[in-house]
């Protein structure tokens, strides 16, 4: 029943009608779904060293398609001092952090983008690996991007680096219109799973330029991208709860642009294990400004009094439930939880029965898992759709911009309300007619951007909420 809720939802009423798919709309006569899980059952993942997984998260070629590096080198020097990271090694010390050049099997070197492009972002001025891009830019037509890189074929020498670029091109070409979203600041990787899926023989992960699966709708669900450090206390990956079993099995499926075979996964999954193990290490920065201890003192009180059963309680002894919280419950932007981008029937079947699925599996519940709030400071804006853009605005509801935008300055945050800094936009989207300055609008009108629900901090009173807040900074 459930299944065919999903598949209804995923195609067509995504759309347009995701909350009639949410109350089990319309899929003619299915039984009430289940509840969603209450709590998320943690697996033992395999061993890693934290310290090779650096190594390998900054060095390794595990895209393994890119542009060739004396195309790159054409258009690009070499990075700022502040655009690079430690522990990178030849060509890498000077790439962004957010590139790696390495050598493709047809022995042609390339530069591909990296994990950190959504997972290293800036606070305060400063870069930090783990914290989610909050400035992420996907409303780029990326299919325009690779059109004009096919056009460069001709600053190349041999045809070994040819064909390394028409194949970088084909694959961006064939992903770009599903992964461009409307407004800065949201990701699009769920989506992007779906396509890279969709595009794959199951038993052999063999690429064919005709889809196989049925593709994706072109509306991005928007997500925020999420801190990597929650990864130390979840059972599973994802704000469904759906990424179970062995999690650096989930992990590699982002980077699967170009993995091409079942050798080839293999070789990537063995050191990918590192990589799971150096995300579980990661801690969040903490809180750069003074805070009010007494005041924290009473907040932890009122956390540990309204919050605590579903966020989980800090501190040496602190425990985290991994508590998944009914999309009825938690009465947030349901787009996610009905079924939609690699989320779908026809994806979550691809990926149990492919490699991936044979220690890992796709299971995603019909609510939201309820986030450590570690390092919560950092991590605006917040919901999983980014909707809303500080601590403040998501404990007292009512006072949710509707309509708004921020500077993406990372410098322009607001240590009052604990999030961006943000201006209120009369209109949303529909009232800008400058292209240009519409995809700064987050307009909470749009399908999948909704900031309603997570009203819990509504009945607090207003020294009760300040002092929650003031307690937050201190995670
Ligand atoms: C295009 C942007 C993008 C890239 C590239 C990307 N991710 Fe992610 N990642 C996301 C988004 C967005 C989510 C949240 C998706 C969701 O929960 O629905 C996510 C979720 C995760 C999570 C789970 C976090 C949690 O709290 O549940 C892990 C771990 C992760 N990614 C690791 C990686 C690794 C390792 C790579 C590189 C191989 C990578 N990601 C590449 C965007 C990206
Ligand atoms: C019934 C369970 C529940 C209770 C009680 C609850 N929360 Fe939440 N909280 C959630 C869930 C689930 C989410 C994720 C919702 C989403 O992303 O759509 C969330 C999200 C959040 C976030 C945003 C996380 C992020 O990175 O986007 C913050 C901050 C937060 N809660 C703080 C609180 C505080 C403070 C309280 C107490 C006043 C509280 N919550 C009470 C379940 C709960």
């Amino acid at each position: 029943m459930v299944i065919g809720i999903r598949k209804a939802c995923s195609k067509v009423a995504i759309a347009l009608l995701p909350l009639a798919c949410v109350n089990g709309g319309p899929s003619g006569g299915s039984a009430t779904p289940p509840p969603a899980r209450d709590v998320v059952p943690a697996t033992t993942q395999r061993a890693g060293d934290p310290d090779a997984g650096y190594v390998a998260l900054v060095n390794n070629g595990y895209v393994s398609c890119g542009i060739p590096y004396s195309l790159y080198a054409r258009f690009a020097g070499p990075a700022p001092a502040s655009m690079r990271l430690p522990g990178r090694t030849g060509r890498n010390a000077t790439l962004p952090y957010n590139m790696t050049a390495f050598t493709t099997k047809a022995g042609v070197e390339v530069v591909s983008a990296n994990c950190l492009t959504c997972h290293a972002g800036h606070i305060k001025g400063r870069l930090v690996v783990g914290l989610g891009a909050a400035d992420g830019d996907f409303t780029d037509n990326y299919g325009a991007a690779a059109n004009l890189a096919g056009a460069a074929e001709g600053f190349l020498d041999t045809d070994a680096e040819k064909a390394e670029l028409r194949k970088w091109a084909a694959r961006t070409k064939a992903i770009a219109p599903y992964v461009q979203t409307s407004t800065v600041g949201v990701n699009p990787a769920d989506n992007l799973a779906a396509v890279l899926f969709a595009h794959r023989d199951v038993a052999t992960l063999a690429w064919s330029d005709t889809p196989i699966l049925e593709l994706p709708p072109e509306i991005v669900v928007p997500v925020d991208v999420p801190p990597w450090w929650r990864m130390r206390k979840k059972n599973a990956m994802f704000y469904n709860a759906a990424g179970r079993g062995d999690h650096a099995r989930i992990m590699m499926t982002a980077s699967t642009l170009c993995t091409d075979s079942v050798e080839q996964a293999t070789e990537i999954d063995a050191y990918f294990n590192d990589i799971r193990a150096f995300i579980a290490s990661l801690t969040p920065p903490p809180y750069p400004y003074a805070v009010e201890g007494a005041r924290a003192e009473i907040g932890r009180r009122v956390f540990e009094g309204n919050c605590a059963s579903c966020h989980g309680t800090y501190g040496p002894d602190g425990e985290y439930p991994n508590r998944v919280v009914p999309i009825e419950t938690i009465g947030t932007d349901p787009a996610l939880v009905v079924g939609s981008t690699q989320f779908a029937d026809l994806y979550i079947a691809w990926f149990n029965a492919s490699f991936y699925g044979r220690t890992a599996r796709l299971e995603p519940e019909r609510g939201y898992v309820a986030p450590p709030l570690d390092g919560i400071w950092a991590t605006a804006p917040y919901l999983h759709n980014g909707s809303v853009p500080t601590v403040a605005a998501l404990l007292e509801s009512r006072t949710r911009p509707r309509f708004w935008t921020r500077t993406f300055n990372s410098n322009d945050y607001d240590p009052i309300a604990v999030g961006w800094r943000f201006t209120e936009v009369d209109g949303g989207k529909a009232n800008e007619p400058d292209a240009e300055k519409k995809k700064y609008i987050y307009d909470t009108t749009e399908l999948g951007y909704s900031n309603a629900g997570h009203t819990f901090g509504d009945a607090l009173t207003t020294d009760e909420r300040a002092a929650v807040i003031e307690y937050l900074k201190t995670l």
